[in-house]
């Protein structure tokens, strides 16, 4: 099995600056590529912030967060992740974009190094064909927030070696995560058990089972989840749920992936949940209220 000792982090945004963290935090030499200085400064500080709460709540110790930020390193060259052991992508869920970046990696690594993507909806398969080293390229799957979520879909294609499997798996471990073994399906696991969960909570409003408080309160208090599955969609995000949606509906022409019309519009009028201020829920005030939508 591949030793990795250092690690390559493509995107510094809301999913690039966790991993960088959990990576540095586990004592990887952690290098993140971004596209401008700004942004770097942007990913460091969050990172930084991160660390800092970590520190107030008793989680990160002093020394914890000053050896994680000297394992971490920002650059805009490509060139500074040609000796990483693993690449992991986490740059905007556009294929061309990530197959561009994985073709001039391939120029410039190793045919040992490992490439992963965190992509959530596209099918490894399509990197693994672009990306010249088909059995090293798979996907590593993390959750938002990285630092707390425990779980990492590790997502194997038709042409992934076994050894690439078992690195990134045991990688996976050493940052602290619960890795699971999961096929290059769309939605891998948990997108393709909750993204119809998630559905069919807005199929429920629209046919006026309940309404949105009382559905949250009946998931919560009946089925024992910590949060019920509007709220759930505002944290995810509903233009991200309706894409999720979208591809899974075409890979699998199945009624259950079909996104409602209500989330559609919702969508349309830029109702995102959390990130646009309103979602199911209007966050401008405090505690959030239940957005009416005329329903
Ligand atoms: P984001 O928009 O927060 O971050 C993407 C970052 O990539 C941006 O900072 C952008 O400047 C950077 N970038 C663009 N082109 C680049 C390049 N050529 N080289 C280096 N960096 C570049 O997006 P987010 O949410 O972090 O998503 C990233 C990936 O993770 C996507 O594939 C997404 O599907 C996946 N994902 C997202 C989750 C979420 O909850 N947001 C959960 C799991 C996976």
């Amino acid at each position: 099995m591949k030793a990795i000792r250092k690690v390559g982090v493509l995107g510094g945004g809301l999913m690039g600056s966790g991993i960088a963290q959990v990576s540095a935090q586990a004592g990887f030499d952690t290098v993140v590529r971004e596209i401008s200085d700004a942004i770097i400064e942007k990913s460091r500080s969050g990172i930084e912030k991160v660390l800092a709460k970590g520190i107030e709540r008793g989680k990160v110790t002093p020394e914890a967060r000053d050896s994680a930020l000297a394992h971490l390193r920002f650059t805009t060259e490509l060139g500074a992740l040609a000796e990483c052991d693993i690449i992991i992508e986490a740059v905007v869920e556009d294929l061309d974009m990530k197959n561009a970046m994985w073709k001039d990696l391939h120029a410039i690594c190793p045919p040992e190094t490992i490439f992963a993507s965190n992509t959530s909806s596209l099918t490894i398969a399509a990197m693994a064909a672009a990306c010249g080293r088909p059995e090293r390229m798979l996907g590593l799957h993390f959750f938002n927030p990285v630092p707390l979520m425990k779980l990492v879909e590790v997502v194997r294609t038709i042409t992934t070696s076994d050894e690439t499997v078992d690195t990134a798996f045991e990688f996976a471990k050493k940052l602290g995560k619960e890795p699971i073994r999961a096929k290059d399906n769309s939605g891998f696991v948990v997108n393709l058990l909750l993204i119809p969960y998630m559905l069919d909570a807005i199929n429920a409003l629209e046919s006026n089972v309940a309404s949105v408080e009382d559905i949250d309160k009946a998931m919560q208090f009946g089925a024992g989840h910590p949060m019920g599955p509007f709220t759930l969609l505002d944290f995810v995000g509903l233009d991200t749920t309706y894409k999720i949606a979208e591809i899974m509906f075409a890979e699998y022409r199945e009624k259950r992936y079909a996104p409602p019309p209500l989330l559609k519009r919702m969508v349309i009028a830029g109702m995102y949940g959390r990130k646009s201020g309103k979602g199911f829920y209007d966050y401008s005030v405090d505690p959030p209220k239940v957005n009416s939508l005329g329903i």
